[in-house]
């Protein structure tokens, strides 16, 4: 198995040209699926609040339900940077609370970085935390968490103003100090515009093919959410129907008494079991 990737190892592949491959995980068994694929980075995203806890956003995701899902990936996790998501509110009230939360996550729930949502208005926020020493990763163009002020679950940067504000992001979150960027929903021109505009790497969701990298919610991409489908993800699989299949065949087969065959089912020796019907007189 090859060393665990760095930060270092993430800015290094933008300068060699090597498209960075990101997923999400809330849980061991999908880390360990992450691990085992081979990606760079593992993000346990605040997207939990819908994918895992059935949550209409990522609002009501607290720093408790972060620490503990990280935990969870992290046990998988043994090559793949893993990154962990500031939920709404543990970094947007002060600095103070912002280090003390990212230091949270990353001493409770042992992620290597963190990473939080906005652009210009975050700036000293997280020039604070990386200068606590924890590095963050930024997020721009649609941020779920204010997705709400942004007029819904939207492409961002539709017109030349709103554009160039995203790329003021990107420029401001570099000299703050973050050693990467999600850029998410936003026009594939653009998405290039702004991966150009920075040395650090960009990782795009729904940012077209010319940025340095790219990531997907999992449980999106696999089918395990159907609830809604963002343009942008591509199902590489069908989980649910696979999943679906295998619990209504057990339930026929426990109902028709088919499950447990004896090839599930341990013997006694025959001696015991004798002896064992006499004691009870049966
Ligand atoms: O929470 C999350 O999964 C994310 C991705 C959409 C990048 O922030």
């Amino acid at each position: 198995m090859s060393a665990k990737i760095t930060i270092l190892d993430v800015r290094k592949a933008k300068e060699e040209g090597r498209k960075l491959v990101m997923v999400t995980a809330y849980d061991y068994p999908f880390g360990l699926l992450a691990d085992q694929a081979g990606v760079d980075i593992v993000l346990v995203g605040d997207s939990l609040g819908m994918v895992v806890m059935g949550l209409e956003g990522t609002v009501e995701v607290t720093m408790e339900n972060m620490i503990h899902h990280t935990r969870a990936v992290v046990r998988g996790c043994k090559h793949p940077l893993v990154v962990g998501d500031m939920p709404f509110m543990s970094y947007n009230t002060s600095v103070r609370d912002a280090i003390i939360n990212a230091g949270r996550l990353m001493k409770e729930g042992g992620c290597d970085v963190v990473k939080l949502e906005g652009g210009v208005d975050f700036a000293p926020t997280i020039q604070a935390i990386v200068k606590a020493g924890i590095p963050v990763m930024g997020h721009i163009g649609l941020t779920p968490q204010t997705a709400g002020s942004l007029g819904g679950f939207k492409m961002q940067g539709r017109d030349a103003a709103a554009a160039m504000q995203i790329i003021e992001d990107a420029k401001a979150l570099q000299n703050a100090g973050v050693f990467s960027i999600i850029l998410e929903a936003v026009p594939a021109p653009l998405g290039k515009l702004v991966a150009e505009a920075v040395r650090v790497p960009v990782i795009g969701i729904g940012a077209g093919p010319d940025v340095d990298g790219q990531v997907l919610v999992t449980h999106d991409m696999v089918g395990l959410f159907e609830k809604f489908i963002p343009k942008f993800v591509k199902q590489y699989a069908n989980i649910r129907a696979v999943i679906l299949e295998a619990l209504t065949g057990y339930k026929k087969e426990v109902q028709n008494s088919a499950f447990p065959g004896p090839e599930h089912s341990f013997k006694m020796p025959e001696e015991a079991l004798a002896q064992l019907k006499k004691m009870i007189g049966s």
